[in-house]
């Protein structure tokens, strides 16, 4: 089961020394239900679109088999799996790692992985890791998932030139190709060209289904079903959710209500930050995938007027923040909402052994667990929150298992969508990061990227008064 209870956020009366304005109020949420249908229809009118081809993963068979498949074949042949890909190719298969698999999973022997192998998620160019990575690999029993949807992004494609050139070199370049998958469009794209000329091996990543909401494609299923994570039950998850979520009645709908009252919230009360605050180390990488759905899906022009809206998502982690940003959260601007993640039963809990009876700050934790004192801790963060008027709301998983993180993953994204349509924006699109690119193309010598290059030559140097 996953809950969302947002008591947090309404206004209460027994809530004394909350400050006015700190909470949604009751006739606020009574009227956000039309607001919601609207939201609703334009979800319901998006998907007929056929623009919303994440909603449809959880019941495509065929494409999930594609990974199970192929990772049944592979599986034993390799020690080591290296996804190549950035952002939404990237941050979902370290989520799952994460949350799926034995902490310290890359770490761990063949046996105690049940002989699956390690996965290794480069996510950046930074030329230190993935030397070192490349030096301690084995390269004749490792494969390389080149992954992305537009199949030519330079971080990527620079990944991949460097990864099979190295290839090449150690094992020849029909062995090579070998230890190399593609995962992309099924018809657009460099990499799509590479797999057809070059008959590399590639799954397809469906057209209708965007970067930041591609983890239950190939881009999450193949690595997680080649480390031997359930992906069948990931699937039914996110499907229940679907399922739970496909009715316009608010209260019944967990990612209306999580988008709802994040946009009241902002707009309403001031609240522009969204934290995600898991109080569980195996939900911390997950907390960085939403960071990235919610952040490059919600931050932009706004449709009608082109006023620049949308929250700022925060990843955190409990207890551990405790100790860093909660200060914040409790004393700082009052500009946040605090999303914590319960899990119920972590299926391990380690007792705390009494000893030092006679020193007060030690003897009070004899007796209870690890698990217990992390849980009241949560609770305590959210009382504390909500006592000074900082609202906050929790997700809770019965358990961090495959179904309950497809769920929370399907949440999450229908949640996206439902804001998308509530600030007004595009969800799926990201032209803010186009000039960037432009920029890098021009510097780089890239040869349709002229317009960039006399764009970049006219910025105004750097003036070194302004320097120290
Ligand atoms: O959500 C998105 O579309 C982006 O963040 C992409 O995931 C990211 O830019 C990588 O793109 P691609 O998968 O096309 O290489």
């Amino acid at each position: 089961m996953l809950t969302l209870d947002f008591s947090n956020m309404i206004a209460r009366p027994g809530a004394k020394d909350a400050p006015e304005g700190a909470a949604i109020s009751e006739s606020a949420w009574k009227d956000a239900a039309k607001r919601f249908a609207d939201a609703d229809a334009a979800l319901r009118r998006q998907y007929a679109e056929g623009v919303l081809g994440f909603l449809d993963l959880p019941g495509d068979a065929a494409l999930a088999a594609q990974s199970t498949r192929f990772a049944a074949d592979v599986r034993s042949r390799f020690t080591d799996v290296v996804v190549l890909g950035i952002g939404g190719s990237a941050l979902g298969p370290i989520a799952l790692r994460t949350a799926l698999r034995p902490s310290g999973w890359n770490m761990l022997d063949a046996n105690a992985r049940g002989g699956n192998p390690r996965l290794h998620v480069l996510d950046n160019v930074d030329p230190v890791t993935i030397t070192a990575l490349l030096d301690r690999l084995d390269l004749a029993r490792s494969l390389f998932v080149v992954t992305s949807k537009s199949g030519g992004t330079a971080e990527t494609m620079a990944q991949y030139l460097v990864v099979r050139g190295r290839l090449e070199q150690a094992l020849g370049s029909e062995k090579a190709k070998e230890a190399i998958v593609l995962v992309t469009d099924p018809e657009k794209g460099a990499l799509r060209a590479i797999a057809r000329s070059e008959k590399i091996r590639v799954l397809d990543i469906p057209p209708k289904v965007g970067g930041r909401f591609s983890v239950l494609t190939p881009v999450g299923l193949l690595p997680a079903a080649l480390i031997g994570i359930d992906v069948g039950e990931l699937l039914a998850g996110a499907g229940d959710m679907r399922r739970r979520c496909d009715t316009t009645e608010l209260a019944k709908n967990p990612a209306g209500v999580f988008a709802m009252a994040q946009f009241l919230a902002d707009t309403t009360l001031g609240r522009h930050v969204d934290v995600l605050m898991p109080y569980s180390d195996a939900l911390r990488d997950f907390a960085a995938w939403f960071v990235q759905l919610w952040a490059e899906s919600l931050g932009k022009a706004r449709r009608t007027d082109g006023a620049h809206v949308g929250p700022t998502p925060v990843a955190a982690l409990g207890a551990t923040d405790q100790h860093a940003q909660v200060q914040l959260f409790m004393e700082g601007p009052a500009d946040k909402t605090v999303t914590f993640i319960a899990v119920k039963d972590e299926g391990i809990d380690v007792a705390i052994p009494t000893r030092h009876r006679d020193i007060p700050e030690l003897a009070y934790l004899g007796g209870h667990r690890l698990g217990e004192l992390l849980d009241i801790e949560r609770r305590a963060t959210a009382g504390a929150l909500a006592a000074r008027g900082r609202p906050n709301m929790t997700i809770t998983l019965d358990r961090v298992d495959a179904w309950h993180v497809g769920g929370l993953i399907m949440m999450l994204e229908i949640a996206t969508i439902y804001a998308g349509a509530l600030y007004d924006v595009n969800p799926l699109d990201q032209p803010g990061v186009e000039l960037g690119k432009q920029f890098t193309y021009a510097m780089l010598g890239r040869a349709d990227a002229e317009r960039a290059r006399q764009e970049w030559n006219m910025l105004p140097q750097a003036d070194p008064r302004w320097s120290v």
